[in-house]
């Protein structure tokens, strides 16, 4: 059976160039990028080029870009390393928004129990944080906002630089979790004016593992890794050099391929949610339809267990999700979905198609076919 995959959101197939650059590190610049002979210097050679292919990406300087392990640790990195390096100035809150992903709920959560006071900003039906919001929130007290450029499970971008400047306004630094944005729309650090951007390799074509945190020069962080003195002394440990170096690839394919890809694959999604809610009645599409990334649709299907649509549809051979992919295999509804009031019937009806480079109007076509047998299969079952 032929599959498909409509879940980039999740992750993403490995490019071929990418994975050659990978093999490559792994097996011919094999050396430390800290040791002073050729070897070594091989090995840094590789992290250099890559620093610059993740500074172009995001219009950024290289010597502002931290490899880390991936997203979850640019934010980890982002919001303990601002929140320590704050701490002495008596700023002891936080605000991010009630629908981030769990690498950053889970970290103000956790400095929440460390004292720090942290507020989860509304979102409304559309799923869109308003910059009203971030101002009735912030204080004097407030060190660092966190909001993520994109949503993971709906795709909805948000007012990053209207939020920048509300935060800088109250001396607060500003976070974004860049991880589904970047490499899908374009993004430039010095137009959004923030100080903090994470982002992920394996979401566009990269290698799981590898990821960056941008840090605004002059930014002052304390480091959550200690060690050597690697990653101008922000993040100690030997650099994963095969994964950086894939990192670096995926950025330079990504930059090539951006304006293209984003139109392809916006068309491609207009066109399923178009088909779908056509010929599936009860369905409606969560969130606002702009801004939102190219890829991503998320879609409610009245009186069908959402995980039940998953399992039936990957059956059929096609790969979707019920939103966060840490959170599936759970039957907890979406804490996005819930955030922005929908009832719980959509909260737990909901399938996330996120789209990609693999994927063709032929894919499309042929999920959109099976999909109103599959749905009134279940509606049958659900009503026996
Ligand atoms: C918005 C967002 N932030 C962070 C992450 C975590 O990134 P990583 O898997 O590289 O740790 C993800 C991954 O799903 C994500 O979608």
């Amino acid at each position: 059976m032929p599959r498909v995959y409509f879940d980039h959101n999740a992750t993403t197939p490995t490019d071929p160039a990418v994975a050659e650059a990978v093999i490559h590190a792994l097996q011919e610049d094999f050396g430390n990028p800290s040791s002073v002979h050729h070897f070594g210097q091989r090995a840094k050679a590789i992290l250099d080029e890559a620093r610059s292919a993740v500074a172009e990406l995001i219009g950024a300087e290289p010597a502002e870009v931290v490899f880390t392990s991936g997203g979850t640790e640019a934010d980890n990195l982002a919001i303990r390393g601002a929140a320590e390096a704050l701490e002495p100035t008596g700023r002891r809150h936080l605000i991010a928004s009630s629908i981030e992903h769990e690498a950053v709920l889970n970290t103000v959560k956790a400095l929440a129990r460390r004292g720090w006071s942290v507020t989860l900003l509304p979102v409304g039906s559309t799923g869109i944080v308003s910059p009203d919001a971030l101002d009735a929130a912030i204080t004097r007290e407030t060190a660092l906002v966190s909001v993520m450029h994109a949503n993971n499970e709906i795709g909805t971008i948000q007012p990053i630089a209207e939020l920048a400047a509300i935060a800088h306004r109250h001396g607060a630094l500003m976070h974004t979790d860049a991880v589904q944005s970047v490499a899908k729309v374009p993004v430039d650090v010095r137009a959004l004016g923030i100080d903090l951007l994470s982002m992920s390799a394996h979401k566009f074509y990269g290698p799981k593992g590898a990821g960056a945190l941008w840090i605004k020069r002059g930014t002052r962080l304390v480091s959550a890794m200690t060690g050597g003195k690697h990653e101008r002394n922000r993040r100690g440990g030997t650099e994963n050099v095969p994964g950086i170096a894939g990192l670096g690839v995926a950025a330079r394919l990504a930059r090539q391929k951006l304006a293209t890809e984003g139109t392809r694959v916006a068309a491609l999604r207009d066109r399923l949610e178009r088909a779908v809610l056509s010929a599936v009645p009860g369905t409606a599409v969560n969130g606002a339809l702009t801004p939102r990334v190219p890829n991503t649709a998320n879609i409610s299907f009245d009186g069908v267990e959402a995980e039940s649509l998953l399992i039936a549809l990957d059956l059929e051979g096609f790969a979707v999700s019920t939103g966060s992919a840490c959170s599936s295999g759970t039957l907890e509804p979406s804490h996005v979905l819930r955030a922005m009031g929908l009832p719980s019937h959509r909260t737990q009806n909901s399938i996330r198609f996120s789209l990609g480079a693999g994927n063709t109007e032929a894919q499309v076509d042929a999920l959109v076919a099976k999909l109103p047998s599959v749905v009134d299969k279940l509606r049958l079952l659900v009503r026996k």
